[in-house]
């Protein structure tokens, strides 16, 4: 198939497969692209990132890092980015535009709010609905000035510099909020902490370590403290670990496809993101995770997925929530086939994604012919359900798109995902690495 264009509406056919097989590496993880790109621009030197994601997110990071003085390289499977330091973002001569990234905006608002000049950041439209208040709230703290649409959406007027450390205990589970404090904390006088009651995705903290900002966290993990005004090392030559997230849709195709077999290599296994692995296997996903080693203090693996029968219930809730928050949808479209019952609660921030992604997965679940139930804060399938093929819609979100792919992919007849084009915010090869798989997409 041919190349899908962003911004595009596209409807994607997706048939019944044979036999799936693949084996690849997929493009960079999308949250530790994102933090690279950040701390190699306010690094002291160059950096140069691998396997960088392909995620329209991640270019939107590029782009606002380039507004902001950095100057950055970009060529095939290689982005050079030359660190001004902490002192040498210059201020924008226009509105920084996130497009679709959450991670952009919370985090390098952090940024931000030590800088002593004025910025104006936005994004798209889902952008300027997703709640800002969880970052606005910890930046006046520091004593940075910000202007938000009700105090709490986009666009964001940040006008930052002379920050004082705070301490500060996010009142949501959000690796993106807890990101946003530790790098304004860079820029403060004195030490930041963070108290982090429920543990989420820890890949600002190791990136702190690799870059030489001794971050220092407590025996319980709760508080994680940084000493601003300190100089940074550059990344220097980084590989980014391939996106546990992206193949977390290929590992359920292969799965639920009847004789399939995917390897997959070089994959991030942070263990803060591993839990939907974990899950599949309790459910019997034959998932085997070979070649375990560390890539910039990031673990990284190779998995081989073979077809597996699932079978158990789960019943998802409290601070596991946060270790698989993007992988629901997915996990959702699994339990179809799951002899047993999936129910999801306390997930009541998947309303505030890229869409409201429980209705999100309710309404293509139903639309394919499952009967599924719908709670404020999550949802509950028993599985076995015939999919029925059937037009499905992305809600202009990345992972609703490529769940429903996959759902395709076992539904009986033909499943069209209008908006099909919304992959490409976190992984445009998409269609096409499936279609390598030996699947129909048209
Ligand atoms: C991310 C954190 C999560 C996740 C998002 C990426 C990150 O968001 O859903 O896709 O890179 O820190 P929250 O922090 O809002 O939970």
């Amino acid at each position: 198939m041919s190349e899908i264009k962003n911004h595009e509406t596209t409807t994607i056919k997706i048939t019944t497969v044979g036999k799936l097989r693949g084996d690849f590496q997929l493009p960079g993880d999308k949250s530790i692209s994102h933090r690279s790109a950040m701390f190699a621009a306010i690094g002291d030197g160059q950096s140069r990132l691998r396997n960088y994601s392909s995620a329209r997110d991640c270019q939107s990071t590029l782009d606002c890092l380039e507004a902001l003085g950095v100057q950055v390289k970009r060529e095939p499977d290689l982005i050079t980015v030359e660190g001004v330091g902490i002192d040498g973002l210059r201020q924008a001569s226009q509105v920084l535009d996130v497009g679709n990234s959450g991670s952009t905006i919370r985090m390098l608002s952090g940024i931000l709010a030590g800088q002593n000049f004025t910025t104006e950041i936005t994004g798209d439209e889902s952008i300027q609905r997703r709640p800002m208040k969880r970052v606005i709230d910890p930046l006046r703290l520091f004593g940075a000035t910000i202007e938000a649409r009700d105090s709490n959406f986009a666009p964001i007027k940040i006008t930052g510099g002379n920050l004082k450390a705070i301490e500060y205990t996010p009142p949501i589970a959000s690796a993106q909020v807890k990101s946003c404090v530790l790098l304004a904390g860079l820029f403060a006088e004195g030490k930041t902490t963070v108290v982090e009651k429920t543990p989420t995705r820890n890949h600002t903290e190791v990136m702190l370590r690799e870059v030489g900002a001794s971050p220092e966290t407590s025996a319980d993990g709760e508080r994680i403290s940084v000493t601003g005004r300190q100089r940074l090392k550059p990344l220097g030559d980084y590989t980014v670990a391939g996106d546990l997230s992206s193949a977390a849709f290929f590992i359920v195709a292969a799965l639920i496809a009847p004789d399939a077999e995917i390897l997959l290599r070089h994959i991030g296994v942070n263990p803060s993101r591993t839990a939907l692995i974990d899950v599949l296997k309790q459910i019997g996903g034959q998932i085997e995770v070979e070649n375990q080693r560390l890539a910039h203090g990031e673990p990284v693996a190779d998995f081989l997925i073979r077809s597996s029968k699932l079978s158990g219930d789960l019943e998802l809730s409290g601070a596991v929530i946060a270790n698989l928050i993007d992988e629901i949808p997915i996990l959702a479209v699994a339990a179809t086939q799951l002899e047993g019952t999936l129910t999801i609660r306390d997930a009541r921030e998947l309303r505030v994604k890229e869409s409201d992604r429980i209705r999100s997965i309710v309404d293509n679940l139903r639309r394919m012919g499952i009967e599924v139930e719908e709670f404020d804060d999550g949802l509950r399938l028993t599985g076995k359900q015939t999919l029925k093929g059937a037009r499905v819609e992305s809600y202009s979100d990345h992972r609703i798109a490529m769940a429903f792919a996959v759902a395709g992919l076992i539904a009986t007849g033909e499943t069209e995902i209008a908006g099909a084009e919304a992959a490409s915010v976190s992984l445009p090869e998409f269609y096409n690495l499936l279609a390598r798989c030996g699947t129909s997409v048209q």
